[in-house]
């Protein structure tokens, strides 16, 4: 874990109220992985206190973007103060960000196939385990549901190589409904699946009927404090006890979490 002033190179709306930085630091580029998040300081001052977790979205340590090798992306939806603030850094600012943090998703050696499931911006460390996965000859599928066309991720900030869906509550693009009504036709020839989002929508496809033999994985997006396994902030209960999202997670086995 390192403590790093990033520079800002760019600070990008890339839908509504959704925003993309890109930093510019060496080491946390290049020692990130995916499902691995950092821990923003979103003010010089004291308000607000305590710094905001965002996934690592692409890195350019990945042969399979664009992306300069010192240079990675967090993308974040403004929800309060923290995220107001920083969607008005400005390229040449300076960030003081923690990380990388937590466990990643790690793909199975037998895995050609990688079905990913994401609600909202659950989609962004799915983003970052696409590319890894592109890089390593997996197919990927990708399946996420926004809230409506407005706030979907943009496609063309994938690699074409993944086959992507979208589904939106409003119908206003893609499959009209939930995103575990794509992923139930899916789940048939996938041999592994990774999500990220609200816990509801972990939740239903915990209770999915799947091969068991499919290892699934997701990421939790819990509150979180501290996010060095210190203040306990961001306990959930699992069948092993209760667990630390910011230092046992956040990347759990799904069935580790009791939900059926
Ligand atoms: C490991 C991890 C990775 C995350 N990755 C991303 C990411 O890549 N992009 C992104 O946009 N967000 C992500 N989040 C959520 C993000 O940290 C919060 O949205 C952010 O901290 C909100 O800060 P704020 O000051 O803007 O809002 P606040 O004023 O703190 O909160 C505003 C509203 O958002 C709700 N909220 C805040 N945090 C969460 C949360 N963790 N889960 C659910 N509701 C919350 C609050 O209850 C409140 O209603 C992640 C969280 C975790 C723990
Ligand atoms: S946020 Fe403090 S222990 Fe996890």
């Amino acid at each position: 874990m390192r403590q790093a002033l990033a520079s800002v190179v760019s600070n990008e709306q890339i839908a509504e109220g959704v925003y993309v930085v890109r930093l510019d630091e060496p080491n946390q580029a290049r020692a990130v992985q995916p499902g691995q998040f950092v821990h923003v300081r979103c003010s010089t001052g004291s308000d607000p206190l305590l710094r905001r977790p965002l996934s690592v979205l692409r890195t350019g340590a990945s042969p399979v973007n664009r992306l300069p090798a010192a240079h990675y992306e967090v993308l974040y939806d403004v929800v309060g103060r923290g995220t107001e603030i920083l969607s008005r850094v400005r390229p040449g600012d300076l960030a003081d960000v923690l990380g990388p943090l937590g466990n990643p998703f790690r793909i199975e050696r037998a895995t050609r196939h990688l079905l990913l499931v994401g609600g909202g911006v659950g989609i962004v460390p799915l983003v970052a385990l696409a590319e890894e996965a592109i890089a390593h000859d997996v197919s990927v599928t990708l399946l996420c549901g926004f809230r409506s066309a407005s706030k979907v991720f943009p496609p063309d900030r994938l690699p074409a190589e993944v086959e992507y869906l979208v589904a939106t509550d409003d119908g206003s693009v893609g499959q009209h409904g939930l995103v575990t009504s794509l992923a139930q036709d899916q789940l048939g020839w996938a041999d592994q699946i990774c999500a990220c989002g609200p816990v509801p929508m972990l939740k239903s496809l915990a209770r999915m009927d799947r091969p068991s033999r499919i290892p699934v994985h997701i990421a939790m997006e819990e509150r979180m404090g501290c996010a060095m396994g210190v203040c306990l902030g961001c306990v959930v209960p699992t069948r092993r006890g209760p667990r630390r999202v910011c230092r046992d997670g956040p990347v759990f086995a799904l069935d580790e979490m009791g939900w059926t």
